[in-house]
């Protein structure tokens, strides 16, 4: 609940006071919460030393080794390939940042190490930050539109207001690559919140290489499959889905959803982690379109992180907000939001449904 405004500006004026900070900070009933507040604050200007030591991590593969059992210092210097000296620095750094933990005279895997540990998704995008890391290093001119950055415009080669032209299959394999692999845990939230039993034929819009696709079609053998993406996304589906037995059952359509019709023939349509990608004129025509290929009572499925998820508002307002800028298109929308835009597009009734884990992906099911 927030505070009324005549209240939040008394407590403004207090706390901007030197001298009532002191007094805060010492006095036993308001002492625990200064210490927090100025914890949190330490930890918002400190943040991005603490993914370097996260990235160095995942790079030096750290938890794989650490998931041998706790190992000592001068063991884990040589297999680091660090000094003694540089060792110590980076372990004790993961051990009070909870992902190594001091263990049996060495170190071992910490509480959040543990779920790093063959975590595919979570190491590629640590890797993959190095880019948004590059683009953020001047923040207001990234603000600003003033130059530097680009390296995420250039890794998603639709992205800057429209296609590139010329854009082939070199280009969309590291995106696509990316993708798929946080795509197992995305498409697990999905498939647990909505049955898709009772459908015949699934598209997923904007699927990339097919692995939600690829997951759906596990889970319903009897379900018939489209993919919907860039033409030189196709290559890398056809191969995906072959490779899982899947290719008879799928048809391939390579197309741009910005100026092509999508196809008909499907009664459930997918948009995974696709229209957070785009400006509102063209999410909202997205939309439109999917409305326009579905049957009357046909269903959308609209999957991704969104802005106001309780408990992970950073997610969306600081990160992805951020993120989407670097990249050059997109925001992060609330399911309010998305619900109006549904609405407009023309689906009747929609609802959230809930998910395992809304910070990473959240799901609206819309009837047209
Ligand atoms: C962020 S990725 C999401 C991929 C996949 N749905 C997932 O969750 O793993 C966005 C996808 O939209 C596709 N895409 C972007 N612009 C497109 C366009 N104009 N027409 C068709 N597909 C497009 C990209 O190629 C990419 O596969």
């Amino acid at each position: 609940m927030r505070l009324p405004e005549l209240v939040l500006r008394f407590r403004d004026r207090m706390v901007a006071r030197p001298d009532f900070r002191r007094w805060a900070g010492g006095f036993w009933a308001t002492r625990a919460m200064s210490r927090q507040r100025a914890a949190s604050l330490f930890d918002l200007a400190a943040g991005f030393v603490y993914s370097q030591i996260l990235s160095a991590c995942v790079q030096l593969d750290l938890f794989a080794i650490l998931a041998e059992g706790p190992q000592k210092l001068d063991a884990l210097a040589g297999r680091l390939n660090l000094s003694p000296r540089a060792a110590e620095q980076l372990l004790e750094a993961a051990a009070a940042l909870g992902l190594a933990q001091h263990r049996q005279g060495g170190y071992g895997l910490g509480p959040l190490g543990g779920p790093m540990v063959g975590n595919v998704a979570i190491a590629e995008m640590v890797r993959h930050h190095a880019m948004l890391y590059a683009d953020m290093t001047d923040p207001l001119a990234m603000l600003r539109g003033e130059g530097g950055g680009g390296a995420l415009g250039r890794f998603w080669g639709y992205a800057d207001g429209g296609r590139r032209p010329g854009l082939g299959a070199e280009d969309t394999a590291p995106y696509s690559a990316l993708m798929a692999a946080s795509q197992p845990l995305v498409a697990a939230g999905i498939l647990d919140a909505y049955d898709l039993s009772k459908h015949k034929v699934l598209m997923d819009v904007g699927g990339g290489a097919g692995a939600f696709l690829q997951s759906a079609g596990e889970r319903h053998p009897a379900l018939g499959l489209q993919l919907f993406d860039l033409p030189p996304v196709m290559a890398l589906a056809r191969a995906r889905l072959g490779a899982a037995g899947m290719a008879q059952r799928t048809s391939f359509h390579g197309g741009d959803f910005h100026a092509d019709p999508l196809p008909g023939g499907a009664d459930v349509i997918s948009l995974v982690r696709v229209v957070h990608d785009h400006d509102d004129d063209r999410a909202q025509a997205l939309l439109g379109r999917a409305h326009a290929a579905l049957p009357p009572g046909g269903c959308l499925l609209l999957g991704e992180p969104m802005a106001g998820t309780v408990g992970a508002e950073a997610m969306g307002a600081a990160y992805f907000n951020f993120y989407l800028h670097a990249m050059g298109s997109g925001r992060a929308r609330s399911p309010a939001v998305l619900m109006r835009m549904l609405r407009q597009a023309g689906f009747g009734r929609s609802r959230l449904l809930r998910t395992a884990t809304p910070l990473q992906t959240q799901l609206i099911q819309a009837t047209s």
